[in-house]
């Protein structure tokens, strides 16, 4: 199975040189979901397996993924007199996935006895160490301070989910999940130029209840409303995305709040927003919500034919957070439209801009194939403050959402 989540599609990240090491686990397979998704961005990824995990899995399964080129035993025949400094010369980031509790202790002590400790020990970019081990393993007190060394000397911990392991123990020790792992060396690899900035995001459709099984809604997946999140966190913002129900997966790093309806998704967007340096209005916000029936189920039997709901209308967050901005916080908006061709949609965005008062704005037909709702692309209409617009053709929504945040930064 190949991981699919936001970002998994991106073109920013081609070109870019990761180091994977891989050490003895019964989660060495796990690196493979990683090393297929970095390369299905056409990233170089070179890989090391130590001792150990060739007892789990073969070189030559890393090599057919892509991973070139795959280093084993230092003193092995064949392998080259310095391919211990070379993840040092050419990697960008090096992440250890997993990390076995023997890795973490060589790593910790900076001994140079094998493959993979060596080469780490000859590399000054960003290091990822994703732990997995038995949790009693992890608990331990050599182990705990082994990661605290790490994490002192810079070494970013992806940290070991909760769980059953594979010996039937429970408890934290679980490699992350991949996507997680994914993310983290994504960010690794990412300009920090959002970093220090504070980043709130709007994702996804809200959900207005009529009566007990029923409610109001829209399809909206919240991909682009994630990208946004995801784009932002990889840039070094520390981001809280405000989610509608059904939202995709985040990063860990990135605060969550959950809500369902459209006075839900105000109340905790204008609560967070005063500390806030840029928000990022991309929810699909129901415009009206029905007057509830009631917490029962509406029984059709004895509905008359034709039977009217009412509507209330909803407060428009984007518009009346615009209102109660300070001079430096910058809005980014939305406009999800139906509209024969680009130029009809960039004059409807441009207008939605001036009414909500949006520093940029973004528009999108939801009627045009490849565009909108739930679908992996989007070609937009981009309107700013300062009258500069332009016609984006169709791009996985990862770039839009980072081509975006380009935009808004420089405002
Ligand atoms: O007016 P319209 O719904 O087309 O505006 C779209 C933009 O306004 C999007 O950025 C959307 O997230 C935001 N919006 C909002 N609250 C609403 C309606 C829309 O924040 N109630």
């Amino acid at each position: 199975m190949s991981l699919d989540c936001l970002f998994s599609r991106s073109g920013k990240f081609a070109g870019k040189r990761l180091h994977l090491g891989v050490s003895g686990s019964v989660a060495c397979y796990r690196a493979l979901d990683v090393l297929r998704a970095l390369r299905a961005l056409d990233m170089h990824v070179s890989a090391t397996l130590t001792g150990g995990a060739r007892q789990f899995v073969t070189p030559l399964l890393f090599e057919a993924l892509g991973a070139m080129p795959v280093y084993g035993d230092m003193f092995a025949p064949g392998e080259e007199a310095f391919a211990h400094l070379e993840p040092g010369q050419h990697a960008q980031a090096m992440l250890v996935a997993p990390a076995s509790a023997d890795t973490l202790s060589r790593l910790a002590q900076g001994a140079a006895s094998d493959m993979l400790s060596a080469q780490a020990l000859a590399f000054d970019g960003p290091l990822l160490l994703a732990p997995a081990m038995n949790p009693r393993m992890w608990q331990h007190p050599a182990t705990q301070a082994n990661v605290a060394t790490l994490r002192e000397r810079g070494a970013r911990i992806i940290l070991p989910a909760c769980g059953r392991a594979a010996c039937g123990d429970a408890g934290e020790g679980r490699l992350a999940p991949p996507e997680e792992l994914f993310w983290q060396a994504l960010r690794a690899l990412a300009p920090q130029d959002m970093a220090g900035k504070r980043v709130m995001v709007t994702v996804g459709p809200t959900r207005e209840p009529w009566d007990g099984v029923r409610y109001w809604s829209n399809p909206s997946s919240g991909r682009m409303g994630g990208a946004l999140a995801v784009a932002a966190w990889l840039r070094g913002a520390t981001v809280t995305a405000v989610c509608g129900p059904g939202c995709p997966g985040l990063p860990s790093e990135i605060r969550r709040l959950d809500v369902g309806t459209a006075r839900e998704m105000f109340e905790a967007a204008a609560d967070i927003w005063p500390d806030m340096d840029c928000g990022c209005f991309c929810a699909a916000v129901a415009d009206f919500s029905p007057v509830p029936h009631g917490p029962e189920k509406f029984k059709k039997e004895g509905a008359e034919a034709g039977f009217s709901v009412s509507f209330a209308p909803n407060p428009d967050i984007l518009r009346t957070l615009a209102a109660r901005r300070r001079a430096d916080q910058r809005l980014l908006g939305f406009a999800a439209e139906t509209a024969p061709d680009m130029d009809s949609l960039l004059a409807l965005a441009r207008a939605k801009r001036a009414r909500k008062d949006a520093d940029l704005l973004a528009g999108n037909c939801v009627n045009s194939a490849g565009c909108g709702f739930g679908c992996a692309t989007n070609s937009m209409a981009v309107t700013d403050r300062h009258g500069h617009e332009e016609i984006w053709p169709q791009q996985n929504k990862a770039d839009v959402a980072w081509d975006l945040l380009t935009w808004l930064l420089r405002i």
